[in-house]
């Protein structure tokens, strides 16, 4: 059984079976999504159609609660008919997508509900430079507990139900994403087994203030510049491989990265700042619009900071904070208000660099990797 704590109290209602927690994982046919399961006074089972109104409701009362905190977080989606939307358009036309959802019923009311997509992306494709291959992702609008439970009882007995799923099928990570400042969600999955892997950050467009080192000028890169982009891009990736993020350099992506670079530096919207110190290429910062910014901040007047990185012998000279003077400038010229980023929570060098630069956290992507020896190991 690789769920502890639901052994006892784990039924199998609709076919009448109680599943039986000696059966090697190996063995035990994970149940099929249109069972249900009780853990205490929660019923667990798979979301329908019929659940999106309610779980649109809680989705609008989570951001109006983390909007008194976070006031650079969408109003719009305050509203339940926004989420509503979102639901039934993933109902309607899945695009390909798989997709596990369940519901927590308590007294006949939704308590929770759970969605994780199956990310299985080809291992040579843009987003496998950044999503685990065969992982699982719960995006924003893919967990919420009512108000009232208590979120650690009620996000475990839906992971627990889905993650029963996953991890039969072979998928090891597993990957939430949580408002900044939910102590309560936060608690629920750090209680799972699940930490930080990266922050995404908003700042309004204001000025920085940074000291100029002689000899250092700013150009806009085009797409003739591409050699330079990709070398930068380069050092980035090199500095994330270090300890502590230890994220690896993959090089079966590196043809659709520098595809996604140049044509993204091809469009005039998402410019490309690259710094010369006495004429050599040093630094980067490269924004996109609209970018990865997450739902819960609103998307217009927000530019995307994609890559940000200065070669290690001019780090701590004023450079980076330069080039982001200077695209805050260019973003205000334009309207934008605010800039969003993502950084690795554990970068040593990046997360002081944005915080310390106004960057306010609004959303953690949590991690969980499973250990796979349950997959053969004896129980
Ligand atoms: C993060 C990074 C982009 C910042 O760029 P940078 O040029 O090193 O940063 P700056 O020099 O502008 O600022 C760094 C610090 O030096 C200080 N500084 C700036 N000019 C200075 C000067 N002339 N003399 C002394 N200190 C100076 C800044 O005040 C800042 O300190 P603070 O953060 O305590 O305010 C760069 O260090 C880097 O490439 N790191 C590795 C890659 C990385 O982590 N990228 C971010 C990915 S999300």
């Amino acid at each position: 059984m690789i769920v502890t704590g639901f052994n006892t109290n784990v039924i199998n209602r609709r076919h009448g079976a109680r599943r039986n927690p000696a059966l090697p994982l190996s063995r035990v046919r994970s149940p099929h999504a249109s069972l249900e399961w009780c853990v205490g006074n929660l019923t667990i089972r798979p979301f329908e159609p019929a659940d999106i109104p309610a779980a649109a409701l809680l989705l609008a009362e989570r951001q109006k609660r983390d909007r008194k905190r976070l006031r650079m977080l969408s109003k719009a989606l305050e509203d339940p008919s926004w989420w509503e939307g979102l639901f039934r358009r993933a109902h309607e036309s899945p695009d390909g997508r798989q997709m596990d959802r369940a519901v927590a019923i308590r007294d006949g009311k939704l308590a929770g509900f759970l969605i994780g997509e199956r990310m299985m992306l080809g291992p040579r494709e843009f987003p496998s430079s950044f999503v685990p291959p065969q992982s699982i992702s719960i995006d924003t609008s893919g967990h919420g507990v009512a108000k009232g439970e208590d979120a650690t009882e009620v996000c475990r007995a839906l992971y627990a139900f889905l993650s029963d799923h996953w991890v039969h099928d072979g998928f090891f990570v597993h990957r939430i994403d949580l408002t900044a400042g939910d102590r309560e969600l936060q608690d629920a999955w750090v209680t799972l087994g699940f930490g930080s892997s990266t922050t995404a950050a908003v700042r309004g467009t204001g000025t920085v203030n940074y000291v100029r080192k002689p000899g250092v000028e700013v150009r806009r890169a085009g797409a003739g510049d591409i050699d330079v982009v990709m070398r930068l891009v380069d050092t980035l990736n090199r500095h994330h491989a270090q300890a502590p993020m230890f994220w690896p350099m993959l090089r079966a992506t590196d043809d659709a990265v520098r595809e996604f670079n140049l044509a993204s530096v091809r469009d005039p919207q998402n410019p490309f700042f690259v710094a010369y110190d006495h004429g050599r290429a040093v630094a980067l910062e490269s924004f996109l619009r609209p970018g990865f910014t997450p739902l819960i901040v609103e998307e217009e007047k927000t530019v995307y900071l994609y890559d940000g990185v200065v070669d290690p012998g001019v780090r701590g000279s004023g450079i980076g904070s330069l080039l982001l003077d200077r695209a805050m400038a260019w973003a205000r010229e334009r309207g934008i208000e605010r800039c969003a980023l993502h950084f690795a929570s554990g970068n040593p060098s990046g997360a002081p660099f944005w915080l310390g630069h106004g960057f306010v956290p609004v959303q953690y992507t949590m991690e969980r990797r499973i250990d796979e020896r349950i997959a053969w190991a004896d129980h």
